[in-house]
């Protein structure tokens, strides 16, 4: 494991510990704190330990607690003071910050946050851009298990709301929708095929169901299609419980193996940051011309739909190119008449930004490019935010989703299992039992504080294709400098 030299400029520095960190007695003299990567051990400390992290006070520097503690055990298993303090800043740990000011004091109470942030992309991937291929390649490849994907690599909305919860008033996320469904008047006729893409271990399909009454899921076919084979096991069982009777299918959203005009409702809960990202050139949008035929497929899509791109272009940016196509997927499988529910964290303008998480990187959905290319290709399209349209009180307390990765730590080495979802205080308190009293530095925030979990990012796009549909829109061909409308 890499140290830090504690050189003189590193001495001079000030020392601070993370002030959002959780810490547990697990014995008289033993406290455990949980490194910032999940792959570092749990970090033990005795008394000693305890102590030299609370006098990482931001006043102390590394010198002044070398001096004190250096030759100190600190650690459970006898490490020395100064082994930790070679240890503990450094990025995989994140115990503690060395430096001569706050970190990014322009940003008030969010400078940590946004410290970590900064940290963890540091070192959870890399920061050049990783092909257009990456995301499809890391899904049907690199995924060998369902087991704990949505509570340590990508924890999702629809995941922290799977059991039924106080801060829903009782209810699910997948509830919710039954509920919302209803009121927006999808089940007045219901639909006689729902297919829902990336439908993650299933909890969606599962509490919609149980949403449902047995008459209104009854004779509907319900067909799961996601690209992660190792996941289509527990959606059908999940599924099923549910009340559904359904099939499932590996295939990727962009290209849908599904006939023309066959479904009713498309369901795609936070999917699309996974789908095809392009990195376009200023010059290739300039001239529109691609440098590859992916390239240039990203930019007939701007051309024809007329999406607006900002003013500022920089010299290099994101296109979702995978949204897109699965938007035209979308289109072409509904029957006229048929609706589609998207969510996903994204934007409404600017440009597409990456989101660093274990493994894979995601890019941000651009909402304002969507919904232009919806409108082109037909759809009837409402839009809003994720929070209103579930109709979550902005203010309900939840658990720190930081703490609850933590919590989730310590519960694995005490042996007892802990569920990452959003804990109001009630909840979290019935669920940790004796463990609590023993618990340091754990917090709540209210729902709608974006360092919780960023939830007013998430937006919700309505899609219906009106019943009596219009044709198909003629295929726009260049041909030696001219468009031509495609003539039947
Ligand atoms: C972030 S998870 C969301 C899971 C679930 N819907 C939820 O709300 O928790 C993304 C899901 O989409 C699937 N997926 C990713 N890229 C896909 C693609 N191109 N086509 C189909 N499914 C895809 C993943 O395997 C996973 O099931």
């Amino acid at each position: 494991m890499d140290q830090l030299a504690l050189t003189d400029d590193v001495l001079a520095l000030r020392a601070w510990r993370m002030p959002d960190m959780v810490v547990y007695q697990h014995a008289d003299d033993e406290w455990w704190l949980t490194p910032l990567d999940d792959a570092v051990p749990l970090v033990r400390v005795n008394r000693a330990g305890a102590s030299l992290l609370a006098a990482m006070d931001g006043q102390a520097t590394v010198g002044s607690l070398l001096e004190k503690f250096g030759n100190r055990a600190c650690g459970a298993g006898g490490e020395t003071g100064r082994a930790c303090l070679e240890r503990w800043s450094l990025p995989r740990y994140s115990l503690c910050y060395y430096g001569a000011e706050v970190p990014a004091q322009d940003r008030g109470e969010a400078r940590w946050g946004l410290l970590l942030l900064k940290i963890r992309e540091g070192w959870s991937a890399s920061t050049e851009f990783e092909g257009a291929g990456h995301l499809a390649d890391f899904h049907s490849h690199d995924i060998a298990t369902h087991k704990d994907h949505f509570e340590v690599i990508e924890t999702t909305v629809s995941h922290l709301f799977r059991e039924p919860t106080a801060a829903l008033e009782g209810l699910t996320y997948g509830r919710l929708l039954a509920h919302n469904f209803r009121k927006l008047g999808w089940w007045t006729r219901k639909p006689r095929t729902i297919v829902e893409v990336g439908g993650g271990l299933g909890y969606v399909a599962r509490e919609l169901g149980k949403g449902l009454a047995p008459e209104e899921r009854e004779g509907v076919r319900y067909v799961f299609l996601d690209i992660t084979r190792p996941f289509l096991a527990s959606q059908l069982e999940l599924g099923k419980e549910g009340g559904w009777h359904p099939t499932g299918l590996q295939a990727n959203g962009e290209f849908l193996p599904l006939k023309d005009a066959s479904v009713d409702l498309i369901v795609d809960n936070e999917n699309m940051a996974d789908m095809t990202p392009v990195k376009l050139s200023r010059q290739e949008a300039e001239s529109g011309r691609g440098a590859t035929p992916l390239h240039q497929e990203a930019l007939d899509w701007i051309r024809r739909a007329g999406l607006s791109l900002d003013k500022d272009m920089p010299a290099e940016f994101i296109f979702n190119l995978g949204p897109l196509r699965f938007l035209r997927e979308v289109w072409r499988v509904l029957k006229p008449g048929g609706r589609a529910f998207l969510v996903e964290f994204g934007i409404e303008q600017g440009w597409s930004a990456p989101v660093k998480l274990p493994g894979h990187t995601e890019y941000e959905t651009h909402f304002g490019h969507l919904r232009q290319a919806a409108r082109w290709l037909g759809f009837q399209e409402k839009y809003g935010a994720l929070p209103q349209f579930l109709g979550i009180k902005p203010d309900t307390r939840v658990l720190c989703t930081g703490a609850a990765y933590a919590i989730r730590r310590f519960c694995e080495a005490e042996g007892r299992p802990f569920a990452i979802r959003a804990y109001t205080e009630a909840e979290f308190t019935q669920t940790l039992g004796d463990m609590l009293p023993r618990l340091l530095g754990h917090h709540y925030h209210d729902i709608s504080d974006p360092a919780w979990f960023g939830l007013g990012d998430f937006k919700v796009l309505l899609l219906e294709k009106p019943a009596a549909a219009p044709p198909p829109k003629p295929q726009i061909k260049d041909v030696k400098g001219f468009r031509w409308g495609g003539m039947r």
